[in-house]
């Protein structure tokens, strides 16, 4: 059996992506009242016609109120749906596999676009919205403080999420990935440095893995059998006394249980003030550890550049998928020049393909 490697493909229930190379989802904030546009279109089927297997949309918000800035991606309302079935479709069309990230941003929500400076945006006036979080503690002290969830806060966010897969679905992407990293909503409810509640979502770690496990079991039992689910998490905030690996090693043991089919392994992002080493493959141990001590399968994030490396990540068994940010950015061909230089002869777009193979002379 010839070795598994970045160029593997890998079946996960019926959908099979062609290669381990992932577009990870990245916010454009480039929206109009959520909705997808032209840009969006470009910018995720050019990497699908560069050979990654897996490309996904960006957090997309569940409700208005849970996205980050005024220009966020979202997923509220029926409108939503034509636009992304339009980048699911070229996506398909290209060999690739339409996915799309469901988020809630909770109390990072209401913020500028960061190249704007990022700042809270504080009032209606301003065009900032109400800020709802486990409890009224602010991402950054001295800000406004969010509103913590009741309980029918609580419910309705769940169903807000079962709504937004079934959207999604109809839209036709074909892997659902819930967002519950980044200091995020979900995030929030999972670290006892945002949740400090008293009732059955906070206090003991049963308590916070609560609402996360609630959403994505109602959203597994929305998406057909045939097709998978990811949750993204944050492995550790970096911070004493704050969500950490062993914590994320139960939280996939049990979304396993649940019919989550892969977590991908990111980190950080719930507090301003935590030292992180970033470096090459700093988070590649924590995807490592969970696939050993839970069995499910892993994807990689972070600081993953070259192509090589990515196939060490694979090969060494580390992880089963390889999630690219910022190097797809700077070159939407990356797969291409990975197959390249590992061996093969790029899956150039057919009207490329024979022009610019490299013949034998
Ligand atoms: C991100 N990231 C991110 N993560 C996520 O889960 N949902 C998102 O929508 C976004 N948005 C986003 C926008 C931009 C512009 C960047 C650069 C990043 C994080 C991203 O998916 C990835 O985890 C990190 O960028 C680390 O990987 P790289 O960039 O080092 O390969």
């Amino acid at each position: 059996i010839p070795a598994t490697d970045l160029l593997t493909p890998l079946k996960i229930r019926d959908v099979t992506l062609r290669n381990r190379i992932v577009m990870s989802p990245m916010c454009q904030y480039s929206s109009q009242d959520g909705l997808a546009d032209d840009w969006h279109l470009v910018h995720l089927g050019s990497r699908a016609a560069g050979g990654v297997s897996l490309v996904f949309v960006e957090a997309t918000a569940v409700t208005a109120e849970g996205r980050i800035s005024p220009g966020d991606m979202g997923i509220w309302g029926d409108q939503h749906i034509e636009p992304l079935a339009r980048i699911a479709r070229f996506v398909a069309s290209q060999g690739a596999v339409p996915a799309i990230q469901l988020a809630h941003a909770g109390r990072k929500a209401s913020c500028q676009q960061p190249w704007l400076g990022g700042a809270p945006i504080k009032t209606a006036a301003e065009g900032g919205w109400p800020v709802i979080a486990p409890s009224a503690i602010p991402f950054h002290e001295g800000d406004p403080a969010p509103l913590a969830l009741d309980r029918q806060g609580i419910d309705a966010t769940i169903e807000a999420f079962a709504a937004a897969t079934q959207r999604a679905l109809t839209a036709g992407f074909q892997v659902i990935e819930l967002h519950a990293a980044h200091g995020y909503l979900l995030h929030e409810f999972l670290s006892p440095l945002s949740n400090q509640r008293t009732d059955e979502y906070g206090g003991s770690l049963e308590n916070r893995l609560r609402l996360t496990l609630q959403v994505a079991e109602r959203m597994r039992k929305i998406i057909p059998q045939g097709l998978p689910l990811f949750v993204r998490i944050s492995a550790t905030d970096w911070v004493d006394g704050g969500w950490d690996i062993e914590q994320s090693v139960v939280l996939s043991r049990e979304l396993k249980e649940l019919g989550v089919d892969l977590i991908d392994v990111s980190s950080g992002a719930l507090v301003p003030t935590a030292k992180i080493p970033v470096g090459r493959g700093y988070q590649v141990p924590f995807a490592r550890q969970i696939k050993e001590q839970t069995g499910i399968l892993t994807g990689a994030v972070g600081m993953i550049t070259e192509p090589q490396y990515a196939n060490e990540i694979i090969t060494g068994g580390s992880a089963d998928l390889v999630f690219i940010g910022r190097e797809l950015l700077r070159d939407p061909y990356w797969a291409l020049k990975a197959q390249h230089e590992l061996g093969g002869e790029p899956a150039w777009p057919i009207p490329y393909g024979y022009a610019v193979k490299r013949r034998a002379k």
